[in-house]
């Protein structure tokens, strides 16, 4: 989603700037743009499409800038509604939405403020400038301008007549200021400031921040000074590699075995004794999470029933955001996120904590905003995730989630299979994966295509159904296989392939019956299993997995997948990367 860079000191901005939108391309976005202040003048350079277009900017002088890459939430992606925005002496960038834009919009117009683009971000630059006309001080004018904001926002505004300042301000969207020798940047993101010699500070929510050159102040909500630790963060932020794969996807798809071993909880971690005691007193689970991650909540559920015995429920986050929940005693949520910064995910666990209860976050990126929400953090280890489409973090929310629900078991006297082995059989599934590649075919121009499967099947079929609409463009559904003959079954014909996950040996017979249900109608079926059954000839094509504990299948099953998804997306002439439409971490609502 958006992202944000500034820069003030004594280098040129313009390149600081572009290495810093580059190495948040990654988020997704839109259009680009960036703004440099050189002898009381704004220079502005913004493109629709990628960072690349900005090249022409590299050569702006002036040694203070911000610059932005967009996802549109308000008005088309084009040059026009691409940020910065100026107003008179105002320049801004704003991730986030700006709820009542419209009604701040109309008090400007009556002021006779004419608008430039049809974005909510704009408003911002006009009420600062307002402000600073009346106050003439930017940062009393930021805090004025915020007062009068709902919704979410990272602010940085610059003003014209103050040469080195960069004010910020953050409400529900991450922000954070590195400041290294005569010179701080600020960011949405660490990756896009962090280097060595830098120390990086995280804004919180209400809080201010005002650079220049080398110096750095943080205001709390009433403008009062706060002072701030730095936070120990990976200073190697290189530009990320796609280490001779084509794409990001595929490496991340290649790292699955390590983010499995990487993410499992062990014995001598540090935070096992405290996780374990968390969980003997947990008695009630809710999961919270959006997409892939609420995919692998819905995993994790069936282990902790199965295992430990605890009722657990996984509830969407953007629903269970506005619900009134009912929290039996000793409930614990659990909030899984890769990035950490969705705000659906966030908003969810800021509810529980408010209703007083514990947060366990599950979290691949570390400083995001819900392991500082949270009253327990468990941090899965995939390394970075690049393309929009989660791959390994989805195995790593596994591995850390199943790790849990054994502690709990244990906790309760109770014995849960070891994952000991998976990130070695998860090798052996990405080998024997590339046999779907074939199936291409039968997937590229379909009107439809179903993934089907029942208990954790079902859960993977889900998972791979949202990989596969979500990089190929084109239209599937994830559904329970007993459920096809409820309603669905009416949209299946010869042109629909329908892909049976089938791990679960117990209800192998039950699955069956829809390979045999669809194959009526003429669908091509596809099948993933890991155990030989007889399937009456009724399928085009499997791949045969190798075995594994059956409520661990999913880290396995979903690998092809992952894999059809991504060589479909290909066939469709698709970047699988870079999905249109989609941003990497949803910072908005
Ligand atoms: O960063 P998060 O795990 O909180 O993100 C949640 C979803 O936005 C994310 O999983 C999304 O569904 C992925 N693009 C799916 O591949």
């Amino acid at each position: 989603m958006c992202g944000i860079v500034g820069y003030s000191g004594k280098a040129d901005a313009a390149p600081v700037l572009l290495e810093g939108l580059a190495r948040l391309e990654y988020r997704g976005y839109d259009s680009a743009g960036i703004a440099v202040l050189n002898c009381g003048a704004f220079s502005v350079v913004k493109r629709k499409g990628r960072v690349d277009a900005l090249a022409e900017a590299r050569s702006l002088p002036g040694h203070l800038g911000i610059g932005h890459t967009r996802w549109a939430t308000h008005g088309a992606p084009c040059e026009r509604n691409a940020h910065p925005h100026v107003y008179r002496n105002i320049c801004i960038v704003h991730n986030g939405i700006v709820e009542n834009a419209r009604a701040l919009r109309a008090e400007c117009e009556v002021r006779g403020e004419a608008f430039a683009s049809e974005t909510d971000s704009e408003v911002i630059a006009h009420l600062v400038a307002f402000s600073y006309g009346q106050r003439g001080d930017l940062l009393a004018a930021v805090h004025a301008a915020c007062q009068k904001l709902r919704g979410s926002w990272a602010i940085a505004v610059m003003c014209s007549d103050l040469p080195a300042r960069i004010v910020c301000a953050r409400m529900r969207s991450p922000l954070i200021v590195a400041t290294g020798k005569e010179e701080c940047l600020i960011a949405s993101d660490v990756p896009a400031v962090a280097a060595p010699g830098r120390l990086v500070y995280v804004q919180e929510d209400g809080e201010y921040a005002q650079v220049d050159g080398g110096h750095v102040a943080f205001y709390d909500a009433a403008l009062r000074p706060v002072s701030k630790r730095p936070v120990a963060c990976d200073p190697h932020t290189d530009l990320p590699q796609k280490g001779g794969f084509t794409h990001f996807m595929a490496k991340e798809m290649s790292e699955v075995p390590q983010a499995l071993l990487h993410s499992a909880i062990g014995e001598d971690d540090r935070q096992y004794l405290q996780l374990f005691k968390v969980l003997c007193q947990t008695q009630y689970i809710y999961i919270v999470a959006c997409g892939t991650a609420y995919h692998s909540g819905l995993c994790a559920k069936l282990a902790f029933e199965e295992f430990a015995r605890i009722p657990a429920e996984v509830c969407f986050a953007s629903e269970f955001r506005y619900r009134t929940p009912i929290f039996p005693k000793n409930s614990l949520v659990i909030a899984v996120s890769q990035s950490g910064e969705t705000a659906d995910t966030l908003a969810a666990a800021s509810l529980a904590k408010a209703c007083g209860i514990r947060v366990l976050a599950v979290v691949n990126v570390p400083h995001a905003s819900l392991t500082r929400l949270a009253d327990h953090c468990v941090y899965t280890d995939a390394g970075r995730e690049v393309a929009v489409a989660a791959t390994k973090s989805f195995q790593a929310q596994l591995a850390s989630l199943y790790s849990l629900a054994a502690l709990a078991a244990k906790a309760r006297g109770r014995q849960a299979p070891s994952l000991a082995g998976l990130p070695a059989l998860a090798r052996e599934t990405l080998a024997v994966s590339q046999a779907v590649r074939a199936w291409t075919p039968y997937f590229v121009g379909a009107r439809s295509v179903f993934f089907v499967g029942r208990g954790a099947d079902y859960c993977a079929a889900l998972e791979g159904s949202l990989k596969f609409k979500e990089i190929t463009y084109l239209p599937s559904e994830g559904y329970p296989a007993g459920e096809l003959k409820h309603g669905t079954l009416a949209l299946v014909d010869a042109s629909t392939p329908v892909v049976v996950v089938l791990t679960c040996r117990r209800l192998a017979e039950k699955t069956l019956n829809a390979v045999h249900e669809v194959s009526a109608r003429g669908a091509n079926v596809f099948l993933v299993t890991n155990f030989s059954c007889d399937t009456g000839g009724n399928v085009r094509a499997g791949v045969l997995l190798p075995r594994c504990e059956e409520a661990y299948s999913p880290a396995l099953s979903v690998i092809p997948l992952q894999a059809l998804a991504y060589y479909v997306a290909l066939a469709c002439g698709n970047d699988p990367d870079k999905p249109r439409n989609l941003a990497k971490s949803v910072t908005v609502e």
